[in-house]
C-alpha cells in the first residue's frame, strides 16, 4: 500500500532519523516543509520533499493537502487510559472545595479507582480502554504510554497491565506499558508490608508475563517517599523495567532526584520544582514531562517551563489520561495549556509533544518526526491558517485525518 499526499500547506517535523530529543533555545526550532509531498509505502515513511521536486509517482490512494499541515502523529508518553470508571462525582467534591488529598483520605482518589476496578473483568477493562484508545486516536494520537496503578492487588495489576498489552495488539497505537503497584497504599495493607508486596511479588509476577515496559511510583507526601521510590525502581530494574517516575506533583517531594539517581527516561508532572530540581536535571538523559491537563483541572500551579527551558533543560508534555486528575486525552489541548498557562510557543509546544515524548517513551527511533524509515504515523490538519492555530483554537478538532501505519483510520 502506497499513499501519496501532495500539496501539502506545510510537513511538520521533518528531521533526521538519528535525532533523540531537543532542548533548551533549540525547542523554538520546528523544521517545516512548505508546498510538500509525503509518500507512505507499507507502512513506513517512505519520501517527502518540495512539491517543485516531486517526480510523477504512482500510488495507491493520492490525497490533496491543498491548505492543510501533516504532523507526525502526538506521542502521549504519560496516561492512565486503563480504568473502570469516572470519577465526576469527586469533580463536584472539588468544585464545593475539597483538595486532592482530602478527596483521596475520605478514601475517593486513586483507592475509589482501586475498588471499581477490582470488581470489573478484564473483558469489560478491555471494552472501556479500547473506546478511550479509540478516541485519542480521532485526537491524532499515534503512540501511548498506558500504566498500570488502580488494581493494587496482584491479580488486579496483572489485568490491568494485560489490557494495557492487548490495546497495543488490537488497534493501531503503539503502545507502551508501565508498572505502577506503588501508586498509593490499599486499606489493606500498611505502607511497609504493601511495598515488599509490589517489591517480592507484583513485580515479578510482572515481568513474569513481560506485561512491562517501565516501572514507576507516585512520589509524593503521603503516598511513597523518595527511599520508597528508589527501592521500587531498583527492584523493577532488576527485571528490566525502566524507571519513569511521578515526581513534584504536589510538592517538593525529592522524586526528581530519584529519577536522576536511577536512570530514569522521564520524570513526570513537575508541577513544584525549585532551582535545586532544575539543576539536577541538567545534563542527564532524564526526559522532564510536563502534564499540563492535571494542573489545569486540579488548579494547582503550573511547571516552570520556562525556567526550565532556559536552563537548557528539554522538555516533554503528556495528557496523563486519567479518571481522577485529568480526564481528558486531546493531546491538542495540552499543547494549548502549554501556549496559554506556561508561555511555552506553538513550536516548542510540538516539539515537546512528538519528538521529545517519542524520547520519553524509547521510540526515537520509529515516532515523533517525519523521517525516511519511520513508521507512518501521521495526520492531516483541517485547513487552517498556521501552526499557532492548534494551540491557540483551544477548543476546535483540528483534526481531519488520521494515518497510522500507513494505513487510513475512519
Ligand atoms: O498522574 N498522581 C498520581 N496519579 C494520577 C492521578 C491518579 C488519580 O487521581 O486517579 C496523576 O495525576
Ligand atoms: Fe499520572
Amino acid at each position: 500500500m502506497k499513499i501519496l499526499i501532495k500539496n501539502i500547506k506545510g510537513l511538520v517535523q521533518v528531521r533526521d532519523k538519528g535525532l533523540k530529543w531537543v532542548a533548551g533555545a533549540d525547542m523554538d526550532n520546528l523544521p517545516i516543509i512548505s508546498n510538500a509531498y509525503l509518500l507512505l509505502k507499507e507502512g513506513l515513511i517512505h519520501d517527502y520533499g518540495s512539491m517543485t521536486d516531486l517526480a510523477s509517482l504512482s500510488a495507491d490512494e493520492v490525497i490533496d493537502g491543498t491548505d492543510r499541515f501533516v504532523f507526525p502523529s502526538f506521542v502521549d508518553s504519560h496516561t492512565h487510559l486503563v480504568f473502570a470508571a469516572s470519577r465526576e462525582e469527586e469533580f463536584v467534591y472539588k468544585i464545593k472545595g475539597m483538595s486532592y488529598e482530602e478527596i483521596a483520605a475520605k478514601g475517593g482518589g486513586i483507592l475509589n479507582s482501586a475498588k471499581k476496578l477490582q470488581n470489573t473483568s478484564e473483558e469489560e477493562l478491555f471494552d472501556k480502554a479500547m473506546t478511550r484508545a479509540h478516541e485519542i486516536i480521532g485526537f491524532g494520537t499515534g503512540a501511548v504510554e498506558i500504566k498500570s496503578g488502580y488494581g493494587l492487588t496482584v491479580k488486579d495489576e496483572l489485568k490491568m497491565l494485560r489490557v494495557a498489552r492487548k490495546i497495543g495488539i488490537n488497534s493501531p497505537l503503539t503502545v507502551k506499558t508501565t508498572f505502577l503497584g506503588a501508586h498509593a497504599v490499599p486499606k489493606t495493607h500498611d505502607k511497609k508490608d504493601y511495598l515488599n508486596l509490589v517489591i517480592n511479588e507484583m513485580i515479578p509476577a510482572v515481568a513474569e508475563e513481560n506485561l512491562a515496559d517501565y516501572i514507576d511510583a507516585f512520589c509524593e507526601k503521603g503516598f511513597f517517599t523518595p527511599d520508597d521510590t528508589e527501592r521500587v525502581m531498583e527492584a523493577g530494574k532488576k527485571y528490566g523495567m525502566r524507571p519513569k517516575i511521578h515526581a513534584n506533583q504536589l510538592s517538593i517531594s525529592g522524586g526528581v532526584q530519584v529519577g536522576v539517581k536511577t536512570g530514569a527516561i522521564s520524570v513526570d508532572h513537575l508541577e513544584a520544582m525549585g532551582q535545586e530540581e532544575i539543576d539536577a536535571l541538567k545534563g542527564t538523559e532524564v526526559m522532564p514531562t510536563l502534564l499540563p491537563g492535571a494542573a489545569f483541572y486540579l488548579g494547582t500551579s503550573y511547571p516552570p517551563a520556562r525556567e526550565m527551558l532556559a536552563a537548557g533543560l528539554p522538555l516533554a508534555i503528556a495528557s496523563d489520561y486519567n479518571p481522577g486528575s485529568a480526564p481528558c486525552g486531546k493531546m491538542s489541548f495540552m499543547l494549548s495549556l502549554a501556549s496559554i498557562k506556561m508561555k511555552m510557543t506553538p513550536e516548542e509546544t510540538i516539539n515537546a509533544s512528538t519528538i521529545n515524548t517519542a524520547y520519553a517513551m524509547n521510540l526515537s527511533d520509529s515516532h515523533g518526526t517525519i523521517s525516511k524509515g519511520k513508521v507512518a504515523n501521521v495526520f492531516l490538519t483541517k485547513k487552517i491558517p498556521s501552526i499557532a492555530y492548534i494551540p491557540y483554537a483551544f477548543g476546535s478538532n483540528i483534526i481531519d485525518e488520521v494515518i497510522l501505519e500507513g494505513r487510513i483510520i475512519d
